[in-house]
């Protein structure tokens, strides 16, 4: 039951809501809303909440608020390719000629989440810390770089066929004994050792020309630049170094859409520290909870365990405290875009399976539709890659400390993550299909939509198409914009709500007079009243998530 009741606060009479129900033998009481300092404007806005959570409580709201809390639907790595061919996402590259393993093509969409995917991440790596500054090397680079960092020696695979059915694949050198193929169960025979560093002739004529190779990660031009960076950067221990951009690897089997591909892009940062030095950001990671499957658990054959990062740090799971801190930042990231925080584990390496410069590794693992697989990569390089580049190029890779104090830093930890993984992962947490509409929905976190909103003039009369045209012409001017004048308005909602623009925008029979519009939220289908000039502004701050779409205007 819901009352309206006065009360006298220092003489003045205010109007409140309050409701009452019965626990067990009593009956409790609540205020619920303020209602002002007028009987009648009080009994007015009662009326409007009592319309309002009706309204909440209707059956289509009901569906669509179970809807928004189902998971999204599951679907195999082959149909999220499909969907991507089908909606502008990703193509297998070179399509009309068969397409090259291995090798991917970004269409009009995907082009643009992946755009913004990276721009989320070197937002919260680089824009919003003092600590960390990014660069942009060369995909090819004096092969002596690929000589110190020990990838022309040591990065090298063994190639196997299946004796049964013939498919092909690469095992680590200690993994060739106990290793069956993954498709029949048949032994492997070995084919020989193999790099899948790319290589290629720089200069024009074949006889002259050096044999240079494409990066196969993007962290060695980091060691590489290192100095310079250091130096003009003014960069002072501890601080990051980070960069966005294409790595190749000649990968034997490539498979599984995006995720083992023969080009593809990487997000890293070297993380330099004067040895031993201790993370001042520790306390920053505490209550963070994810899975974790350390080496000791794998060789017992048990279960990952949910465990705070930082207890587990605490406890020695993790060895160091950059390790810890870095594995809940790369956790927050996915999780703060929307990602279901469930669907992820960390994973230490197993004695084995270590890189040949890391001293330890672990995984942040996602439970991708073909099982748990690396989606990032955090390795502790120690000073190897530092001390390589030292003798090989004979230049000092020392600098000089606050104190005066000669060092050479160490990589205590070094996040490494496949843009392409990252995609998938964000792709698969927004997937949801709509089996009775026959419908799909792309519940993608609006920063990285493609498509931010679209614009749609309900009438065809010049009036509308000229005020819709005005809203894009100013909307654009911040946002990628669709612009629809085509088919019913639920078709038009429903394109849009396919690729995962998160707000549509209607001008309608009042809009020219009042000179209003709509907006509809994708994953509610609320739809609020605004005013055209607060449009922008509104967009914006729902985009960034400051404001909640209800707060944002009128409800209609
Ligand atoms: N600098 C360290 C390094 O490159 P890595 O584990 O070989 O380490 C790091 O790679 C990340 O790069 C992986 O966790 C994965 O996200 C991505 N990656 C590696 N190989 C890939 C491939 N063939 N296709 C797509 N992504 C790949």
């Amino acid at each position: 039951m819901a009352f309206i009741v006065k009360k006298k606060i220092s003489g003045k009479e205010y109007y409140y809501l309050q409701k009452s129900e019965r626990v067990g033998d009593k009956v409790k009481s609540k205020v619920v809303a303020y209602l002002g300092k007028d009987l009648e404007e009080a009994k007015l806005k009662a009326e409007k909440i009592k319309q309002m959570e009706k309204k909440e409580k209707s059956p289509e709201q009901e569906k669509v608020k179970k809807e928004i809390a189902s998971e999204p639907t599951k679907i195999t790595i082959e149909e999220l390719a499909n969907f991507c061919k089908r909606k502008g996402f990703i193509y297998p590259s070179g399509e009309i000629y068969g397409g090259l393993g291995g090798f991917w093509d970004y269409g009009h969409l995907g082009s643009e989440l992946v755009n913004n995917l990276k721009k989320e991440w070197h937002k919260f790596h680089i824009q919003q810390r003092n600590d960390i500054v990014a660069i942009d090397g060369s995909i090819i680079t004096n092969p002596k770089v690929w000589e110190a960092s020990g990838h022309v020696a040591s990065f090298v695979d063994i190639a196997v066929e299946c004796k049964k059915c013939h498919h092909k694949s690469k095992v680590d050198k200690h993994e060739l004994d106990s290793t069956k193929c993954d498709k029949c169960g048949g032994d492997f025979e070995n084919k020989g050792e193999f790099n899948p560093m790319f290589t290629t002739q720089v200069g024009p004529i074949k006889e002259d020309s050096t044999l240079a190779y494409l990066r196969p990660e993007t962290a060695q031009l980091i060691f590489a630049n290192f100095k310079l960076v250091q130096e003009n950067a003014r960069l002072q221990l501890p601080f990051g170094i980070a960069q966005i951009g294409k790595a190749f690897r000649n990968e034997i089997s490539p498979r599984e859409f995006l995720f083992r591909s023969r080009e593809f892009e990487q997000m890293e940062i070297e993380y330099f520290i004067e040895p031993n030095q201790s993370c001042p950001y520790i306390d920053e990671i505490k209550d963070t909870h994810i899975l974790i499957y350390d080496e000791n658990k794998q060789k017992e054959n048990k279960e990952p365990e949910l465990m705070d990062i930082y207890e587990a740090y605490k406890s020695g799971i993790i060895k160091t405290d950059w390790h810890a801190y870095w594995i809940a930042k790369e956790f927050e990231w996915f999780t703060r875009l929307g990602a279901n925080p469930n669907n992820f584990r960390i994973r230490q390496h197993t004695k084995d399976e270590k890189s040949h410069y890391a001293i330890d590794t672990w995984d942040l693992e996602y439970n991708f539709p073909m099982g748990w697989r690396e989606l990032q990569g955090f390795a502790n390089r120690g000073d190897f890659d530092l001390k390589q580049h030292q003798e090989h190029s004979k230049s000092s890779m020392e600098i000089t400390t606050i104190e005066g104090k000669k060092v050479l830093p160490h990589v205590v930890c070094e996040p490494s993550l496949g843009v392409g993984r990252a995609l998938i992962v964000f792709l698969l947490e927004s997937y949801h299909e709509n089996k009775e509409k026959q419908t799909t929905i792309l519940r993608l976190n609006p920063k990285l939509s493609p498509v931010k909103a679209a614009v749609f003039p309900i009438i065809k009369k010049p009036e509308y198409i000229d005020m819709a045209q005005d809203i894009l012409i100013d909307l654009r001017s911040e946002f990628n914009c669709n612009y629809d004048k085509s088919g019913s308005i639920g078709r038009r909602y429903a394109r849009n709500d396919e690729i995962g623009t998160p707000y549509c925008i209607t001008i309608d029979e009042e809009s020219p007079k009042n000179q209003d519009v709509t907006i509809r939220d994708r994953d509610t289908t609320s739809q609020i009243r605004i005013k055209t000039k607060d449009l922008k502004d509104t967009l914006r701050k729902l985009i960034n998530q400051e404001i909640k779409f209800e707060e944002a205007g009128k409800i209609i």
